[in-house]
């Protein structure tokens, strides 16, 4: 068996898409790091990996170059202040097709409280959400890259992303639910 080498991982996007069933859960469990600990079959098969790939490796190895930083850094600040987070995010399978999910991420708590890893489970998206999310990322993408640095590329998209919520006169939380109940039949 081979390992996975960091060169393997930085396979560039083929613009094919992939799909998985609406009666399938994609799910995965992370250290508190956001290295993975468990990755069902609905995960492996989609993201074209196998078990032994994919456990140890950060999160990160099924990036997509397309998802702005801004929206993983509102991930990350939401769940380790213990909250959970719902978000769209498209992957990048071992070959470089990507497929959408509508992610519930939340942290796991030890026995006295503190955050021993995080678990996400993912869903189909709807279609008529992704007509909003797309355009969105593609806009705070955009800003991010106009930046000098990684740090003002999530400020700024993240400060994009609030002006937006701003003029819709709504919550991060609220758009998901939204977006999400406005589900196309
Ligand atoms: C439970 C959990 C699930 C995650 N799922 C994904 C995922 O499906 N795709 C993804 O790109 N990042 C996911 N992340 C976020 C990654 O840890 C990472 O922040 C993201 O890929 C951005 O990586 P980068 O900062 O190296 O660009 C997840 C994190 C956690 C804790």
């Amino acid at each position: 068996m081979t390992t996975t080498t960091a060169s393997e991982r930085a396979k560039s996007p083929t613009g094919r898409e992939r799909f998985f069933r609406e009666d399938e859960i994609i799910v995965s469990k992370t250290d508190p790091s956001g290295k993975l600990v468990y990755a069902n079959e609905v995960f492996l098969t989609i993201a074209g990996y196998t078990e032994r790939e994919v456990l140890g490796q950060p999160h990160s190895m099924i990036r997509h170059p397309d998802m702005p930083r801004g929206v993983f850094a509102l991930l990350w600040e939401t769940i380790a202040s213990g909250s959970e987070i719902f978000a769209y995010v498209v992957n990048l399978a071992k070959n470089g097709d990507h497929y959408w999910v509508f992610a519930h991420v939340t942290p796991t708590f030890g026995p006295t409280g503190e955050i021993v890893g995080y678990h996400s489970s993912r869903r189909v998206p709807s279609a008529s959400a992704l007509r909003t999310i797309i355009p969105l990322y593609a806009e705070m993408s955009a800003v991010e890259r106009a930046q000098p640095s990684k740090r003002e590329a999530v400020l700024a998209s993240r400060a994009l992303l609030d002006r937006k919520l701003e003029a819709l006169g709504v919550a991060y939380d609220e758009l998901m639910f939204a977006l999400e109940t406005g589900k196309e039949a």
